[in-house]
């Protein structure tokens, strides 16, 4: 099947949704994505991100779609040309859609462990507005304990369901969900059961705002003071492939790795998460890479280190040498009055 995004044409197989299939392209042309998550059965559909406009439905039927589509739920059909990016209409709708998210969300990224890996940060950078019209009280949760590893933060969450799905379809049995309806909606455990399955750390990866955050990692440092690792060890739970997030030489996090999707190649069970934080545990493959414009890259080494020689010394003593002919001035010739004063010692 051919499809056609902002003019870049693509084959693809039936059945993919037109967000895969920009995803395939890449570049400026994917929509976001806040809560499909290619990893989890029946993911997506919920946030409204990835609206695109459909200009011809197909090589059949090539009338237009009258309302935009959301790229993560709709297939793909032969012929079919959409516009992501080059639509002023998708670009309005993306920035209502962020405007709805930011809502309720509060203003909290300076101490949110979440901030400079946090999709609605980025999300709000690209299409976000500079002011808030909302005038009405945020709506507020009172904060639940949902178990040793994991922190919740219902205040923060868009109500993606990725963590549902985490819970569903990873872990033998799901202790939350969910609960209550429209404004009322949250995450929550059902009487208030901690979460301690083996996957259940893995709600922290999906997570694509700080709603969840992981303990064992709060407060200690922003993510961008940290240098990521791959790494591995054998685990008979997981396939053992992590990022190690380093501070010096302490591991400070571990998680999954993520690609430049923000989705993890690989759930980790929480053994490897949260109970092995010494180094010696661990094989270290090299540094992780991230995209370039991430946060993460800054304090970073995503290139060789060149050896840079600044001539400090010279550059000081070159304008030492112009300060003194400045303040001695002696190519300046004397008035007749400086030279009656230099006679009488009067200077
Ligand atoms: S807690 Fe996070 S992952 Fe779960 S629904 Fe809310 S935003 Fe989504
Ligand atoms: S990513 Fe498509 S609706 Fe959320």
């Amino acid at each position: 099947m051919k499809v056609t995004i902002d003019g870049q044409s693509i084959e693809v197989e039936p059945g993919t949704t037109i967000l895969q299939a920009a995803r395939m392209i890449g570049g400026e042309s994917v929509p976001p994505a806040m809560c499909y998550y290619s990893k989890l059965k029946g993911s997506g559909g919920k946030c409204r991100c990835c609206l695109v406009e459909v200009s011809k439905g197909s090589e059949r039927d090539p009338r237009p779609m009258p309302k935009l589509m959301a790229s993560c739920v709709t297939g793909v059909m032969d012929g079919m040309e959409v516009n992501s990016i080059s639509s002023q209409r998708v670009l309005d709708a993306r920035k209502s859609v962020t405007e709805f998210l930011l809502i309720n969300h509060p203003l909290d990224c300076p101490v949110c462990d979440q901030a400079g890996e946090c999709d609605l940060q980025n999300l709000s950078f690209k299409h976000g507005a500079g002011k808030t019209r909302f005038i009405e009280e945020k709506r507020t949760f009172e904060p639940e304990n949902i178990g040793p590893n994991i922190q919740l933060h219902m205040n923060r969450c868009i109500l993606c369901y990725r963590c549902v799905m985490v819970a569903d379809q990873l872990t033998d049995d799901r202790v939350h969900g969910v609960m209550n309806r429209g404004d009322h909606s949250q995450i929550s455990t059902c009487i208030s059961k901690a979460i301690d399955n083996e996957f259940s750390g893995n709600m922290i990866d999906v997570c694509p705002v700080g709603a969840l955050t992981d303990k064992t990692f709060r407060f200690k440092q922003r993510v961008w003071f940290n240098k990521p690792f791959n790494a591995h060890r054998d685990c008979d739970k997981c396939c053992g492939k992590t990022t190690l997030w380093m501070f010096g030489d302490e591991i400070q996090r571990v998680t999954g790795r993520k690609d430049i999707y923000h989705e993890v190649e690989e759930f980790i069970c929480n053994e490897c998460r949260f109970d092995h934080k010494d180094p010696s545990h661990w094989v270290i493959e090299g540094p992780r890479k991230f995209e370039k414009g991430s946060v993460i890259n800054q304090n970073n080494y995503t290139q060789k280190l060149e050896k840079v020689t600044i001539e400090t010394e010279h550059n000081i003593l070159l304008g030492r040498e112009q300060d003194r002919k400045k303040i001695s001035m002696p190519d300046v010739p004397l008035t007749e009055q400086g030279k009656k004063k230099l006679k009488e010692g009067n200077v």
